[in-house]
């Protein structure tokens, strides 16, 4: 569908607009093109996915940003606005030419570096005293909940791409993230994650109600801030997620419930007899992928601290992470558990997703192996608008499964700039549950 430039222009000015009000940084003066998003505008390179989210909102078509933002395999380090309107312009209007579209200038490449210091386990010590103490929810004598599914798996290991997939199948009900398992009450939930993009992160509970009880947005807003105000415990919500829904699994995928076994623990206190899908993914891609994402300031449950960069905190939390999931999996039988790698998941979709129903019970459906499809049903639209979906928003830069991201990480990273315990955990989970060395 062609697009003439006039019109590319205000949807890519009010995107900007838009990003820069959601971002707390209103334009002093007028915009105008040559400003640069990162040098001029203050984004973060995690709002340039934000804005592309909204511009093919706004455009109402998808453009195929992916090969704008990413370019040898690195993401670009600015963009002016002149320049996201030339390559929407070639886009839309001269394919041909498309993707040869200017370069941008990108970031150096993060190359091997042997200097680079390697987690031990003294840094792990450390490392886990940065995640927030957390109320535990007393021993509820309220009857359990139906069951439910739950995907475990550090942040960054293509969870969001799983859960879109896995929403794709009408025997199942997959919101976007939840987080609620790591909270005892609404309160304690609401205070958590009141910090920066606090919305983005609690809108998967909003955009859950809308589907399953058909609601607006102000209508599951209410619910909340109900739930809020009286202290709700997070079991009694999750009961209002799972009204209505009939026979289909309620399936929460959140990667933070993984840092914590008291945290999985409450999974068997709150349902009966639930389901978990243990995603894993090499570390040395959850890590590339984390530290592009600058995940750190936005993470729940964790403490900010400069003692540890990027690269170090996505180890640990990859490492901790797995260890947790593995040692609750020795508390659950054989039949509750299912481990699955997202190399396998981008390169053998389709067996991948039988195997996933054949344990959940349910019957395959083709449309999970097409999940860009029916974006409404997969509630990947976000509760008022795609750009607050709670979860991976890189899932919007693609258009399809893209075998090709588990191997991205090559580029730029290898084994050996790992510490000897994750290098160890990788060895064993490669070898004896899912293979995520390609
Ligand atoms: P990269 O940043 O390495 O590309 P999560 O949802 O757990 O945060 O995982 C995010 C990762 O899933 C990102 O990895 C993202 O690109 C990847 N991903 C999302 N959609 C995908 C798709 N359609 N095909 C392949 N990978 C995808």
């Amino acid at each position: 569908m062609e697009a003439n430039n006039t019109d590319i222009e205000v949807a890519v000015f009010g995107a900007v607009e838009e990003i820069l009000t959601a971002i707390g940084e209103d334009a002093d003066d007028e915009l105008t093109p040559d400003l640069k998003l990162i040098q001029d505008l203050e984004f973060e390179s995690i709002d340039f996915v934000q804005l592309i989210v909204v511009i093919e909102q706004r455009l109402g078509q998808k453009v195929g940003f992916q090969d704008m933002l990413m370019q040898d395999g690195k993401y670009v380090q600015d963009l002016s606005i002149q320049q996201i309107i030339d390559f929407t312009n070639n886009r839309l209007n001269n394919p041909e030419t498309a993707a040869s579209a200017p370069a941008a200038p990108t970031a150096a490449p993060l190359a091997a570096n042997a200097d680079q210091q390697r987690i031990t386990e003294a840094d792990v010590s450390r490392f886990v005293q940065l995640i927030k103490p957390r109320h535990i929810a007393s021993n509820s004598t309220a009857r359990k909940n139906p069951r439910a599914v739950f995907i475990l798996s550090p942040p960054r290991s293509g969870s969001t791409l799983l859960r879109v997939m896995i929403a794709g199948n009408p025997a199942l009900f997959a919101p976007p993230e939840l987080h609620l398992l790591s909270y005892a009450t609404m309160a304690d939930r609401a205070e958590d994650l009141s910090g920066e993009r606090g919305d983005q992160l609690s809108d998967g509970v909003l955009r859950a109600l809308m589907q399953n009880r058909n609601w607006t947005h102000e209508q599951a807003k209410t619910l909340l801030t109900d739930s809020i105000d009286k202290s709700l415990s997070t079991q009694a919500f999750y009961n209002e997620l799972q009204v209505g829904l009939g026979n289909r699994l309620l399936v929460d995928k959140t990667p933070t419930y993984a840092f914590s076994t008291n945290i999985l623990q409450q999974a068997e206190s709150y349902f009966e007899d639930p389901l978990y899908i243990h995603l894993m993914r090499h570390p040395c891609g959850m890590i590339r992928s984390y530290e592009e994402s600058d995940l750190t300031r936005m993470m729940p449950l964790l403490m900010q601290s400069s003692e540890f960069s990027s690269a170090a905190v996505a180890e640990m939390i990859w490492l901790l992470s797995n260890r947790n999931i593995m040692q609750f999996s020795e508390s659950v039988p054989a039949d509750r558990w299912c481990s699955i790698s997202y190399e396998n998941i981008v390169s053998e979709p389709e067996s991948q997703m039988r195997r996933l129903c054949e344990f959940m019970d349910v019957e395959y459906h083709n449309d999970m192996i097409n999940p860009y499809s029916d974006n409404k049903a997969r509630m990947t639209d976000g509760a008022d608008n795609a750009s607050k979906m709670s979860g991976d928003l890189k899932f919007h830069l693609h258009s399809q499964i893209d075998p090709a991201a588990a191997t991205r990480w090559r580029q730029f990273r290898s084994e050996d700039m790992l510490g000897d315990a994750t290098l160890g955990l990788v060895s064993k989970l490669d070898q004896d549950v899912a293979r995520i060395r390609l």
